[in-house]
C-alpha cells in the first residue's frame, strides 16, 4: 500500500466505473499515518488511558471466545531495565511512558476446564497458535487504540529472545509467555509511514499468482531505499532484499520451542 493514499493505489484491477471510492474515515487516516515510533516524550500516559488501551484492545476478536491472553503493564524501572537487557538493550523499553507485556495465556481456560475435572487439551500446536494469535490480535488492537488517542507505539518481538528469563522477571505462571512487548507514549516527532509492498503483489483474485513477486520486490527495494534516505538513514540500493538476506542468514531463536516447553507452553 502506498502510505500516502487510502490504501487503494494499485487495487484497480477489479474496480468498475460504477463503484464509488472506499470511504476515508478517521480510522483509515490513522492507519495511513501510523508508523512505529521508538523515541517518546517523557510525558506520562495516565493510568486510566493505559487501562482503556487494554480494555478496548480486548474488543479484538478471539478464537471461540477463549480470550487466551493476559497483559502485564510494567511500571517498575528495575524490571524495565531487566527486560530491556533481555531484549537486545532496546532503550525505549526503559524510556517509554507505558510498557505492556502481551502474553499468550492458557490459564483461565485451564481453570474453566478444571471446574469440570478436565485437563487442558494436549493438541499443543493448535492450542499454542490459538493463544498466540489471540494475544497478537489484542496487542495489535491495543496499538491502534493508543494511536487513536494520539499516542504511538513499538512492538517488542525481542521479548522472545529469552522467554524463560522474561517470564521470570514478570513472575509468569506456567502456560503463559510474552508474545511481544508494547512500548506506548507520545512520539518525539510524528512517524514517517514506512511503505509496503504493492497491492498487486499481495492481493490475489481466486487463485494465487506467484508471477508478480519479482516486480513487487524490485519496486519495493527502491521505495524503501527512498524512505530511509528521506529519514537520513544510510541504506543499500536494495533496501529490503539485501538487508533481509543478511538479517536472516543466521538462524534466530533456535531454542524457542524448548524454552516454551520449559514454560509449560508446549507448542508441538
Ligand atoms: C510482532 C512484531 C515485533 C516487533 N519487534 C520489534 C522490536 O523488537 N524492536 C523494534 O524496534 N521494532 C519491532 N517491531 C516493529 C517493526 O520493525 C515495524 O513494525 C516494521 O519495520 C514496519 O514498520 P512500521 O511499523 O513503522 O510500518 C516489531 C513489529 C512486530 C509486528
Amino acid at each position: 500500500m502506498n502510505a500516502t493514499t487510502n490504501g487503494t493505489s494499485d487495487a484497480v484491477e477489479r474496480t468498475t466505473e460504477t463503484e464509488s471510492a472506499p470511504p476515508i474515515t478517521e480510522f483509515t487516516q490513522m492507519l495511513t499515518r501510523r508508523g512505529t515510533v521508538r523515541r517518546f516524550r517523557p510525558d506520562p500516559v495516565p493510568d486510566s488511558w493505559a487501562r482503556s488501551i487494554v480494555e478496548l484492545g480486548m474488543r479484538a476478536p478471539t478464537s471461540s471466545n477463549r480470550q487466551e491472553y493476559s497483559v502485564v503493564q510494567v511500571h517498575d524501572p528495575e524490571k524495565r531495565r531487566a527486560l530491556a537487557k533481555l531484549c537486545t538493550n532496546q532503550q525505549h523499553i526503559v524510556d517509554c511512558p507505558a510498557f505492556f507485556a502481551v502474553c499468550a495465556d492458557q490459564n483461565r481456560v485451564a481453570h474453566a476446564l478444571s471446574l469440570y475435572d478436565k485437563e487442558y487439551p494436549a493438541y499443543g500446536l493448535e492450542a499454542g497458535l490459538v493463544a498466540s494469535i489471540d494475544a497478537a490480535l489484542v496487542g495489535l488492537t491495543m496499538s491502534y487504540v493508543a494511536e487513536s488517542f494520539g499516542l504511538s507505539s513499538v512492538m517488542i518481538g525481542a521479548a522472545r529472545n529469552h522467554p524463560v528469563e522474561v517470564a521470570k522477571v514478570l513472575e509468569l505462571p506456567p502456560r503463559c509467555y510474552v508474545v511481544f512487548g508494547l512500548c506506548v507514549g507520545w512520539p518525539e516527532r510524528p512517524p514517517l509511514p514506512k511503505p509496503r509492498h504493492g497491492l498487486t503483489g499481495v492481493l490475489h483474485q481466486d487463485v494465487y499468482r506467484p508471477d508478480p513477486h519479482e516486480a513487487t520486490v524490485h519496486a519495493y527495494d527502491g521505495q524503501l531505499a527512498d524512505y530511509y534516505r528521506a529519514r537520513g538513514v544510510e541504506t543499500p540500493e536494495a533496501a529490503w532484499t539485501k538487508v533481509l538476506s543478511e538479517k536472516l542468514a543466521s538462524p534466530k531463536r533456535t531454542a524457542l520451542r524448548e524454552e516454551l516447553r520449559e514454560l509449560g507452553f508446549p507448542f508441538l
